[in-house]
């Protein structure tokens, strides 16, 4: 059994060894809002935050984040970067959008007015094959509106 927080709410998660947090979000909890593309490592689709940092849910085994408190982008869902990046028209396809929100609004909450250089850097793990990096950077520079 797994204990954990998933937008502030706790569960207990009685999953088979192996099963990865993205598995477990988008499977057990209906959360499916975390997308998954490339299932390992590479793409950043995946990202959730776990204790306020990012991570690739899809090579995180559900078993090593017992006790901690895990937000994804439905826990992001009243956030000003949702409505920067429709601003911004900062996405195309949209599938790679969930894990660049919940990449960028970590990287706000710690740097509040991030450069474009900034930007670049919090964000390289998150590939967005439809090539949208001009407005994300844009939406992410001028969240706050
Ligand atoms: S789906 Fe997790 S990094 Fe690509
Ligand atoms: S908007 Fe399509 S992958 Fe980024």
């Amino acid at each position: 059994m797994v204990e954990l927080r998933v937008n502030g709410h706790a569960y207990e998660l009685d999953a088979p060894v192996g099963r990865t947090l993205a598995e477990a979000l988008r499977l057990d909890l209906g959360l499916t809002g975390t997308k998954v593309a490339c299932g390992e490592g590479h793409c950043g689709a995946c990202t959730v935050q776990l204790d306020g940092v990012p991570v690739l849910s899809c090579i995180t085994l559900l078993h090593t984040v017992g006790g901690r408190e895990v937000t994804t982008i439905e826990g992001l869902a009243e956030h000003p970067l949702v409505d920067a990046f429709v601003r911004a028209d900062a996405l195309q396809c949209g599938f790679c959008t969930p894990g660049q929100i919940v990449s960028a609004a970590a990287l706000v909450e710690s740097t509040p007015q991030p450069t474009s250089e900034e930007v670049r850097h919090a964000m390289s793990g998150n590939l967005c094959r439809c090539g949208a990096y001009p407005r994300i950077e844009e939406a992410v520079v001028a969240w706050r509106g």
